[in-house]
């Protein structure tokens, strides 16, 4: 026989039941949320940083995607003692009986009273697809040797895994995002943007764009990652008399723009196993005329979803973000650009800045215009999923307000630093998970299926 308070807790659980039932679509705000302090960065004399030994030994190794098919890989490293040579050897066993070198070239530059060493970028092409290549640097000084695996070639149904990660920094939250990352299966990393936050030193100090090379080399020299700029890549301070935006970037981070026709090293597309990525810059015009806008537009429509049938969009400033952090910053990007990825069914779109986490469902809103007041976006299954990741660990720490109530859009958000991965299983089904550090890698604290756009459409129409 129960009690009255047996029966009344019996009663509660059965109300809690079906609420949640009844809600089971409704976005989730996790209350996990973890260090709303500003994060430490690693000191410039930690082991994580360390130079390598010997005389004049390549550093800050890392490597990118160098052409659009997948078929070459840029490699880049800096010297410090004299310039050495721009070659890489390269084959496909290891050691020193290599039969192929490519020679790149090598610069240095400045900012305010900081001088570069001196950084070689050099191009490896006609690699076959599929396939593990060693390569040495620094051979007759200090050599380095170091592996990468190219990418499958582009088919319907192959699967690969891309890891994704965003404003990283280098404090020991972003080392315990690195190294999380580097025990899961992401074979390159779709990176959206804010590198080494050097710029929150004074006159941005670009001993730590140095001490960040280091700090990721692990990976970074080991497979590609695909570059987005963020605003921390601005460096620009026109008091000291630096006006060139992105100086530091885009001397130390090649991407391969002119394989898409791309102006700019900041907006630039690939092609890499089963997907197309197409990279944008928050901070450079996109209006109606502008280079990024034409290219863009030129770029989706060269996209061929029999051979790639996964569209991804890396971004850095969300287009969807329901965070009090940076809110509505993005709100111009989105309103010129979401119809054309909404058309060309773009499958999911990665931004960073917001140091937190938020995945939405399918939506759009691509029906206002200046008179009619429809600006309400709608769950569409047709339409991409937005994430947002900005949260690798950087010194800034994390945004935890969230906006209230949490919009129909949103799915699950949390400020917990983490990084994501997105595995394509075949042309209709990925699935995207997202790791909180606090967590073993093999847990996900979000998860969704993730349907192809292009071809749930096709198949369902
Ligand atoms: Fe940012």
């Amino acid at each position: 026989m129960k009690t009255a308070c047996e029966m009344s807790c019996t009663l509660l659980s059965i109300v809690l039941l079906l609420s949640c039932i009844s809600l089971s679509n409704a976005g989730i705000t996790s209350r996990y949320m973890r260090r709303l302090a500003a994060s430490t960065d690693i000191p410039e004399d930690s082991p994580y940083f360390k130079v390598p030994e010997g005389f004049n030994a390549p550093q800050q190794v890392h490597i990118t995607q160098g052409d659009y098919e997948g078929n070459a890989v840029i490699v880049s490293w800096v010297t410090t003692e004299e310039p050495g040579d721009s070659k890489v050897y390269y084959g496909k066993e290891p050691g020193s009986n290599y039969t192929d070198y490519v020679v790149g070239t090598a610069g240095t530059y400045s900012f305010y009273n900081y001088t570069s060493g001196f950084i070689h970028h050099s191009t490896i092409s006609g690699l076959e697809f599929n396939t593990k290549y060693y390569y040495t640097l620094g051979a007759g000084q200090s050599p380095r040797e170091f592996w990468f695996v190219t990418p499958p070639e582009s088919e319907l149904d192959t699967p690969y895994t891309f890891g994704v990660i965003g404003d990283l920094g280098q404090t020991f939250d972003s080392l315990s995002t690195l190294q999380h990352y580097m025990n899961s299966s992401g074979q390159s990393l779709l990176y959206v943007g804010d590198l080494s936050y050097a710029d929150n030193y004074p006159f941005d100090n670009n001993v730590r764009w140095d001490t960040w090379g280091r700090f990721v080399e692990p990976s970074t020299a080991y497979q590609p990652w695909i570059w987005t700029a963020g605003n921390h890549e601005l460096d620009y301070i026109p008091e000291v008399g630096e006006t060139e935006p992105f100086k530091p970037f885009t001397h130390r981070y090649l991407t391969p723009y002119k394989a898409t026709n791309s102006t700019s090293q900041l907006w630039y597309s690939i092609k890499r196993g089963p997907a197309t990525i197409i990279v944008l810059s928050s901070y450079s015009a996109y209006g109606k005329y502008t280079p990024q806008y034409k290219w863009f537009l030129n770029a989706l429509a060269a996209v061929d979803r029999s051979v790639t049938p996964w569209l991804i969009v890396l971004v850095h400033s969300p287009w969807y973000n329901s965070n009090t952090y940076h809110y509505m910053e993005g709100e111009t990007m989105r309103v010129i650009f979401e119809p054309f990825i909404v058309q060309y069914k773009v499958d999911i779109v990665f931004a960073g800045h917001v140091h937190a986490y938020e995945r939405t469902y399918p939506v759009s809103n691509v029906k206002y215009d200046i008179v009619n007041a429809l600006c309400t976006p709608e769950k569409n299954e047709t339409a991409p999923v937005y994430v947002v990741i900005g949260d690798g660990g950087n010194i800034e720490g994390l945004a935890g307000v969230y906006t209230q109530p949490q919009p129909a859009y949103s799915a699950f958000r949390e400020a917990s630093f983490g990084h994501g991965l997105f595995e394509i299983y075949n042309h209709t089904h990925a699935y995207f998970t997202w790791h909180r550090n606090q967590d073993g890698e093999k847990v996900a604290a979000d998860s969704a299926i993730i349907l192809n756009k292009y071809w749930y459409s096709a198949t369902s129409a």
